[in-house]
């Protein structure tokens, strides 16, 4: 019996077709390295190169590259990258993926911590994906805030994962930095946002969300 995740994901795949171009390619480029499956599967892709098109940025900031499957989603109009990614093996990775798409000249792949590397970046950036260490997902923002033009985007990648935030367990960092992130989305008035549930990886546990907000043009 198929599962309702896999058929859902090809009742998509028959009406959209499946992942165009390079990406296939780099998913096995990610597979061979033995990088965790992790990368934002083909309708989130979808969406962040639907974003892209939408608001036609010039300027992105990723926080989170791990093999540079979103990275390659979100290059799909003509801007440039900046993507910060803690794991060096990761980030090398995603080097050899961007040169594969042919992309590695529009993209700057930042090795460190992003608490760290965010605050020496020059703003303003048009879209901010979000999508590394989700107990940490509220410095991030605190900290990319700043460095997003109003009217920018902020996508984040996981913010109802497994229902963590729905479901604390006490003690579990990424519940609790969930939970203040989701908040900090619904009520800080810099920002407009909204969190569309979506297909997670896991049958049981398989909630998931993904955050779309919109920094204020004029804040209160
Ligand atoms: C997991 C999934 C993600 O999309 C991510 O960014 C990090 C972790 C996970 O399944 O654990
Ligand atoms: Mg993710």
């Amino acid at each position: 019996m198929t599962e309702p995740l896999e058929a859902t994901r090809h009742y998509l795949q028959a009406l959209f077709g499946a992942e165009e171009g390079i990406l296939p390619t780099i998913r096995q480029h990610l597979k061979r390295h033995k990088l965790p499956d992790i990368s934002v599967p083909p309708e989130v892709g979808r969406l962040l190169s639907f974003l892209v098109r939408l608001c036609q940025p010039q300027h992105i900031l990723e926080v989170g590259t791990l093999g540079g499957v979103s990275g390659i989603c979100l290059l799909q109009g003509d801007a440039d990258l900046v993507t910060i990614e803690k794991g060096e093996l990761q980030a090398a990775v995603a080097e050899e993926s961007f040169a594969l798409a042919g992309l590695a000249d529009r993209v700057e792949v930042l090795v460190g911590d992003a608490r760290t590397v965010l605050p020496t970046l020059t703003p303003p950036f048009d879209l901010l994906f979000l999508d590394a260490e989700k107990s940490e997902y509220p410095d991030y923002l605190e900290l990319a805030i700043p460095l997003i033009r109003p009217g920018g985007l902020i996508v984040a990648d996981n913010v109802l994962r497994r229902g963590k935030p729905v479901y604390p367990t006490p003690g579990d960092a990424t519940a609790t930095g969930l939970r203040r992130f989701n908040r900090q989305l619904a009520d800080d008035p810099r920002l407009d946002a909204v969190i569309l549930p979506l297909l997670g990886d896991y049958s049981f546990n398989s909630i998931d969300g993904i955050a779309i907000a919109r920094v204020n043009l004029s804040v209160a």
